[in-house]
C-alpha cells in the first residue's frame, strides 16, 4: 500500500460521521424506514451521546468506534486473533450512558464498530491465526462487550488486510451469523470505501454472506470535499452495482476542519 492509502486511512476516524437511509419502497411499512447513524467515540474529545441532537422521527443508531483485536501490551500494538479490546472513549460513553440514552430515546440503538484505521497511530490490519480460532475468540470477546454495554448491533470497519478476501469473508460472515443466531445482536453493517483492495474484501463478504448484513455504511465521506452532486450520485450508483440488493446509506462527515480527517484528492484505486 502506498502513502496515499495511509492518508486515506487516517481520514477515516471522525468523531461524528453521519449516514442516512431514505425510504426504500420494498421495506415493511411497520418499522420506521428512515435511518440516521452516527459514529462516536473514536477521537477521545469528550463527546457524549447527549451532545448529539436526536430526531425522534427517525431510527437513530450510535456506532461506538472502535473495538479492535489488538493489544497495546506490546509496542507496537499487536494482533490478538479475534480477542477484542475497547478503543472508544468508554470513560465518557459508559454502559450507564448507553442505558440512559436508550431509555430517554426509544428510537435509539447503539452498535459497536470493529477495526478502524489505526491503533495508537499504527495501522490496524485484519490479521488472523486461523478462521476457527479467530471466530471463536471474536464471538466470546464481543459477546462479553455487547452484553456489558447492552449494545444492539455491530459494524465492520477493517480497512487494511493481511488475509485474502475469502478468509475475511468467512471470518466476518461466520461471526455475524453466530452472533445473530445466538440473539446477541439484532443487526450488522459493513463500512467499505473506494479502494480496490478494500472493495475486493467486502465484495467477497457480500457475495457469500450478504443475507446477514443489514446496511452498507459506504464511506462516501472519504471522497474529496469538492465532490459535486452529480459525482456523488455517480459514486452511489457504482455501489448499487458493487453490492447488489444492499441497503446502501448515503454518508457525510461533520468534521472537515480537522486536517487529519481531510481526504486527499488523489486516490490510488
Ligand atoms: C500478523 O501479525 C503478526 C504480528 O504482528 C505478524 O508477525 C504477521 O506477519 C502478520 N501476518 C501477516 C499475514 O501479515
Amino acid at each position: 500500500m502506498g502513502s496515499s492509502t495511509k492518508l486515506l486511512a487516517a481520514a477515516l476516524l471522525p468523531a461524528l460521521l453521519m449516514m442516512m437511509a431514505f425510504h426504500a419502497p420494498t421495506m415493511a411499512a411497520a418499522a420506521n424506514p428512515n435511518l440516521f447513524r452516527d459514529y462516536i467515540g473514536a477521537i477521545y474529545n469528550g463527546v457524549k451521546f447527549t451532545d448529539v441532537p436526536i430526531n425522534p422521527k427517525v431510527r437513530f443508531d450510535f456506532i461506538l468506534a472502535f473495538v479492535i483485536d489488538y493489544t497495546t501490551a506490546t509496542e507496537p500494538p499487536s494482533p490478538t486473533d479475534g480477542q477484542f479490546n475497547i478503543f472508544w472513549q468508554n470513560t465518557v460513553l459508559t454502559s450507564s450512558a448507553v442505558a440512559s440514552i436508550k431509555r430517554s430515546n426509544p428510537n435509539v440503538r447503539v452498535a459497536v464498530s470493529l477495526g478502524g484505521a489505526t491503533v495508537n497511530d499504527r495501522p490496524v490490519f485484519f490479521n488472523i491465526t486461523s478462521v476457527d480460532s479467530w471466530v471463536r475468540n471474536a464471538v466470546t470477546s464481543l459477546t462479553a462487550i455487547v452484553t456489558e454495554y447492552n449494545l444492539d448491533g455491530i459494524d465492520i470497519d477493517y480497512e487494511q488486510f493481511q488475509a485474502d478476501p475469502d478468509t475475511f469473508a468467512d471470518c466476518i460472515g461466520r461471526l455475524v451469523t453466530t452472533m445473530k443466531s445466538n440473539g446477541v445482536i439484532k443487526f450488522a453493517s459493513i463500512a467499505p470505501y473506494d479502494n480496490a483492495d478494500v472493495q475486493r474484501h467486502y465484495q467477497a463478504l457480500w457475495r457469500k454472506y450478504g443475507a446477514v448484513i443489514d446496511y452498507i455504511n459506504f464511506q462516501f465521506y472519504a471522497y474529496s470535499a469538492s465532490t459535486t452532486v452529480a459525482q456523488y450520485v455517480n459514486f452511489f450508483d457504482n455501489q448499487i452495482v458493487n453490492y447488489p440488493g444492499g441497503n446502501i446509506l448515503a454518508s457525510f462527515t461533520t468534521n472537515r476542519c480537522d486536517p487529519k480527517l481531510r481526504r486527499q484528492d488523489s486516490r490510488d484505486t
